[in-house]
């Protein structure tokens, strides 16, 4: 599908979905993992256009929702409770009512303090809540710390060290039903074994509790699995697999899995336009784009890499750039030091890899409008969301 031509009909910055790499990815890890119970849970917070999450819907996926809004947006995808697990460090009581009333499959409790507040709003509607208790397993997922989530020093989960004495204590509370264990240790994971110990760690800790009688009924084991921004190779689903029943060893349960970056990640492409090309002192030049941190702040906010690339060539010689944004911030640079071909003004540049934390981190600042996505299935593309205007943005002030 020629960006060119769905830059020209729906303008630019715009995010441009590959239906088809999203399809081929789920069934990777899917397949991976086809010899042992498990249901993957698409981690909304990854990119939940709604068309997105229809697509994952259609492909048999479940979903992992962090707020009461991405919980909306799973039921209007068509998603029903049972299929929705709520994970997040800081779900206020309205949102645990909510995920309470609907019967979600597990709320996934982050602490000693949460799960008395589902007991006490459960018991008040003379119910039982299921929740799954965070255990935060003191594992450094050797990512950026920004999204290393598995160190006692993280605000994520319950200390393993209190993890077992909490869950026996709050196993009789009437309000509570404790049917699993949940770790997530970070995200961007490049190397397996944090993943590994991680499952090891619960795995461990749920063989304790089945023996103290509680009736735990799976293990969560969170998303994470990396994908390559640079080219270096990342992890196969196969190895994911492998190294989570690894560490799962001979425990018979079944498992849910939160992957959302490993999914849409790499089928996803942030599509500028180059405003203005200029010198810098010293021979390098800025090529400046009309989408920047607004758009993706990936890699103003973890120094991320992704790799920028030229629509269409040409022949003009090969420069070192500085490829920016609009945004009046220096940190507004999507790549530092990178070699291309000198674009032109009025050419169009991708950013590569930008399907997971891009669109759904977008912002407003300097007043400017969210960018239009544009998902392609089966060679037809087709607009899934417009372009935010002014208007739309200044219809909320009074
Ligand atoms: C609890 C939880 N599950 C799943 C994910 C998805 O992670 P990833 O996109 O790395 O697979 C996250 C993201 O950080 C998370 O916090």
């Amino acid at each position: 599908m020629p960006l060119a031509e769905l830059a020209a009909a729906h303008g630019t910055p715009l995010y441009v979905y590959s239906g088809a790499t999203i399809a081929a990815r789920y069934r990777a890890v899917d397949d991976a993992f086809a010899g042992y119970p498990h249901s993957l849970h698409y981690a909304l917070k990854a990119n939940s256009t709604l068309a997105i999450v229809r697509l994952l819907r259609s492909l048999g996926s479940r979903v992992d929702a962090n707020s009461g809004g991405e919980i909306d947006v799973a039921l209007r995808a068509g998603f029903i409770p049972p299929e929705i697990v709520f994970t997040g460090v800081a779900k206020t009581d309205s949102e645990l009512a909510q995920a309470i009333d609907l019967g979600v499959k597990t709320i996934n409790a982050e602490s000693e303090g949460e799960l008395e507040r589902i007991d006490a709003l459960a018991r008040r509607r003379q119910t039982r809540a299921r929740v799954a208790v965070r255990v935060n397993p003191d594992i450094d997922a050797r990512s950026h710390p920004h999204i290393s989530t598995g160190l006692k020093t993280n605000k994520f989960g319950v200390s393993i060290d209190d993890a077992r004495d909490l869950c026996l204590r709050m196993r009789d509370r009437p309000g509570l039903e404790i049917v699993a264990l949940h770790a997530h240790v970070g995200s961007q994971i490049m190397d397996l074994e944090p993943l590994r110990g991680a499952a090891a760690t619960v795995a461990a800790l749920a063989r304790e509790l089945l023996a103290g009688g509680l009736p735990l009924e799976h293990l969560d084991l969170g998303g994470g699995l990396g994908i390559s921004y640079d080219g270096t190779p990342a992890p196969t689903a196969q190895a994911y697999a492998e190294a989570i029943l690894a560490g799962l060893g001979d425990i018979d349960m079944s498992i849910v899995l939160e992957p959302g970056r490993n999914i849409v990640g790499p089928a996803g492409a942030l599509v500028t336009r180059v405003v203005d090309v200029k010198p810098q002192p010293g021979g390098k030049q800025f090529v400046i784009l009309d989408g920047g941190m607004t758009e993706l702040i990936r890699p103003m906010l973890y120094n991320a890499f992704h790799r920028i690339e030229p629509v269409v060539t040409r022949d003009s010689p090969e420069a070192l750039v500085d490829v920016v944004g609009p945004l009046c911030e220096s940190s507004d640079t999507l790549g530092k030091d990178r070699r291309m071909p000198t674009p032109a003004v009025g050419d169009l540049v991708a950013v590569l890899d930008a399907g997971a934390y891009g669109a759904v981190m977008a912002s407003n600042y300097n007043r400017r409008t969210m960018p239009a996505e544009v998902l392609v299935q089966d060679g037809r593309p087709a607009l899934i969301k417009r372009r935010q205007t002014i208007d739309d943005l200044l219809a909320l002030e009074l």
